[in-house]
């Protein structure tokens, strides 16, 4: 069943900037890489470390802020930083680097900047919560919605994020949708069968990988407090970029636990040379990718595994059975047809390895996971199938309807592996 109710929601939504500005547009402080300063516990912190703070929190939100939010992101971001520092890198690079609304709000100024995407003028009101079974579903900006939500709420996190972090602008997505391609490679349709598009991760310039960087080290912060200690965190990953994830996650304050390796054809490496494939026949760019790298984190566990266990119900995995310990390669297939024709999400991950790893990350079946990058709803699917409580943010609206209609029908359907005790 599906019911909605009313989330207090930004009653409108400002577009921010999709991108960190490249340092060749930022004047010599700025161009500091955010990460070394988050390492640091001193509150005195170089000229600009700060304004580089406020300029990425301010980046990655998807509305103006305030000044106190401003302050309490940038404390999240980089540690304890005087009120005073944030208030005065405000008051001295608005208007040059910040604009500062009416009502006292503040926003990054638009770059103009060739070949980067300027953001929609006013993107649509987000819509309301969904509760579809289990599952609840919010059309939002993950960034914001954390930032809203109660101290140790959130038993597990499996997620699937924006690598490209532009592949999901709309700039992209209309790209990818008239199949243009853009950051997206379409693969020729061969066999008779069309294969889904992929982002293409090797094209990610120094700038984006900061900016990737930067993305995954706030998100984490703003995680970690809604956590409840011995939560695992699970985020799907890429070999080309995990180990920046991973990085970021770590220095967060989330404890690294390993991986989970998905064995699937992913149709990425494995290419003659473009444009010279007669030359070199006996040569492949790139091995030919047959894993994809799912990161395991868990937040730090009061005392021993038992008392965490028996007071937060988290820490560990659960078994598939009593004699068989969960285990971290899962022999998986590309998403299959039924599912990507309920949900034609172009990332969407297959029920049968979700559903085993969303089982899992609840030790005793109780708690609840969230998805902060939704999509279609697979993971949210993945747990109604469980009997788990899930939530779900997803801010782009066609996907957060998409999932609506998908989750229902993608619990319905039997997977092989359900009754094979995986
Ligand atoms: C890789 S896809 C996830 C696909 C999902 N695993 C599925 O099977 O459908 C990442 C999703 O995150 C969404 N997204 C990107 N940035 C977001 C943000 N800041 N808050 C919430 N959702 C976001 C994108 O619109 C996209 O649908």
């Amino acid at each position: 069943m599906m019911v909605s109710w009313s989330w207090r929601a930004p009653a409108r939504r400002l577009a921010a900037p999709s991108f960190f500005p490249p340092r060749r547009l930022l004047t010599t402080d700025v161009q500091t890489s955010i990460l070394p300063v988050m390492e640091t516990n001193s509150p005195r912190y170089a000229p600009g470390r700060v304004r580089d703070a406020i300029l990425q929190v301010l980046s990655l939100s998807s509305k103006p802020l305030s000044v106190k939010e401003i302050e309490d992101r940038v404390c999240q971001a980089i540690g304890p930083t005087p009120t005073s520092s944030v208030r005065s890198y405000l008051r001295l690079n608005t208007p040059d680097l910040f604009v500062r609304e009416t009502r006292g709000l503040y926003q990054v100024k638009q770059l103009e900047i060739p070949g980067i995407e300027a953001p929609a003028a006013l993107p649509p009101a987000w819509r309301p919560a969904v509760a579809i079974g289990r599952a609840r579903l919010f059309h939002a900006d993950c960034f914001d919605w954390l930032e809203e939500q109660g101290e140790n709420s959130i038993h597990a996190v499996l997620t699937d994020p924006p690598y490209g972090l532009h592949e999901y602008t709309a700039e992209q997505q209309e790209k990818m949708r008239n199949g243009k391609g853009g950051v997206w490679r379409i693969p020729p349709s061969f066999d008779g069968h069309a294969r889904a598009p992929l982002p293409r991760f090797t094209t990610l310039t120094p700038d984006q990988l900061d900016e990737l960087q930067s993305f995954f080290s706030v998100w984490a912060r703003l995680l970690l407090p809604r956590l409840v200690p011995g939560a695992h965190v699970v985020v799907a990953s890429n070999p080309l970029v995990s180990y920046l994830v991973a990085g970021s996650l770590a220095n967060a304050g989330l404890e690294r636990r390993g991986e989970i390796i998905r064995l699937v054809m992913t149709l990425r490496g494995g290419d003659r040379p473009k444009a010279a494939h007669e030359e070199f026949r006996e040569v492949s760019v790139m091995a030919r990718s047959m894993w994809e790298p799912w990161l395991v984190f868990r937040k730090p566990i009061e005392g021993r595994v038992q008392d965490n266990l028996r007071k937060w119900k988290t820490g560990g995995f659960r078994r598939p059975s009593a004699d068989r310990p969960f285990g971290d390669v899962i022999r998986s297939a590309p998403t299959r047809k039924d599912e990507r024709a309920i949900a034609p999400h172009p990332s969407l991950k297959p029920q049968a390895f979700l559903r085993q790893v969303v089982r899992a990350v609840l030790p005793l079946g109780e708690g609840v996971v969230l998805d902060p990058f939704a999509g279609a709803g697979s993971t949210l699917a993945a747990a109604e199938f469980a009997g788990y409580e899930s939530i779900g943010v997803e801010k782009d609206a066609r996907y957060f309807d998409m999932a609506c209609e998908a989750i229902p029908k993608l619990v319905r359907l039997k997977r092989a592996s359900d009754t094979q005790g995986l």
